[in-house]
């Protein structure tokens, strides 16, 4: 292998995730952050609760495949790395490079739209739907068609951001932010997914890291610092005064709240669930009635009236 070829393929690609193809091969992420590491390990800590092994796998939002390959060398039988690829930064193109450098079985559909995953026509054993939903502008149609992946017993993981400030059971939108335009607490994430027929079986909550301690006041003020201060003092100058204090004081903590918009990172482990939703007085969207024998049994008596 001509090691210095293959890693020039791998630098042509702009990576999310980082990748150990060995022999030395690595993929760098363009987001190469402590932050995102953090976030990936406590993924990871929370997908040692799946049994992979011997299951069908659906990853939603895969990007470069970097959970799906993490089920597969867990022992899946099977996995559908899904993404629609007019969705993200970088294409494709990381997911192909990296099924081939792995040597993979993993199969791929890069133009799944997470509003039509019910097209897939496959129910699955576990789905993964990992660092998506905020992005949507319609995050519940996208769990609805979730929900149409799931046999009765699916395990669906879901990750993403919450407020942790918001009041409870309430979320933000805004259209317009490119980062996260779907900002919920965690009781507004609860009640959506339990509208799409899906209930939560385990949380795991990943803090925001506490903000940096301010530098602590180096030592004993020297003599140049005292003679300047003595002068200010002498001239009755408050600005002279303050702006030599602030040079030693450290400023002050920052304010003992965080702004609504402060996020931190969850993930659900849920199961599917049928029967009478309270979230649904009326028929719900998106074919969900299929789950609601009140509006399951309504649809087929109007279909065999018809
Ligand atoms: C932050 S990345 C998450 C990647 C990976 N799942 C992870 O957790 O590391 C968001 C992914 O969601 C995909 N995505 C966003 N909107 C989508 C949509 N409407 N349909 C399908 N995929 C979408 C993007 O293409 C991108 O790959």
């Amino acid at each position: 292998m001509d090691v210095s070829r293959e890693q020039a393929r791998i630098d042509a690609v702009r990576w999310y995730h980082e990748f150990d193809f060995g022999n030395g091969l690595r993929a760098r992420s363009v987001s190469d952050t402590e932050a995102h590491r953090r976030m990936w390990r406590f993924v990871e800590d929370c997908l040692a609760g799946v049994d992979f092994r011997g299951k069908t796998v659906l990853d939603i939002g895969c990007w470069d495949g970097y959970w799906s390959f993490h089920a597969e060398r867990r022992g899946a039988a099977g996995v559908l790395a899904a993404d629609d690829f007019t969705q993200n930064w970088a294409g494709a193109d990381g997911l192909f490079l990296a099924r081939e450098l792995l040597g993979s079985k993993v199969e791929t559909d890069t133009r799944r739209s997470v509003y039509d995953l019910a097209g897939i026509g496959r129910r699955f054993d576990v789905v993964l739907f990992l660092g998506v939903y905020y992005h949507l502008f319609d995050p519940f149609h996208a769990l609805a068609q979730v929900r149409h992946c799931c046999h009765p017993g699916t395990v669906v993981c879901v990750e993403g951001n919450d407020g942790p400030n918001l009041p409870p059971d309430t979320a933000l939108f805004d259209p317009e932010n490119g980062g996260g335009k779907f900002l919920p607490s965690i009781g507004h994430l609860r009640r959506l997914l339990r509208a799409a027929y899906l209930s939560v079986a385990a949380e795991h909550v990943l803090e925001a890291p506490p903000p940096p301690p301010p530098p602590p006041p180096q030592g004993r003020v020297g003599w140049r610092w005292r003679l300047a201060m003595c002068r200010q003092v002498l001239a009755g100058s408050r600005p002279g005064i303050a702006d030599l204090a602030g040079r030693v004081i450290p400023p002050p903590p920052p304010p003992p709240y965080e702004p609504l918009t402060a996020s931190r990172r969850v993930f659900l482990t849920c199961t599917p669930f049928e029967g009478e939703n309270p979230a649904h007085y009326y028929r719900p969207p998106f074919g969900l009635h299929a789950y609601d024998p009140r509006f399951r049994d309504e649809a087929r008596a109007g279909e065999r009236a018809a």
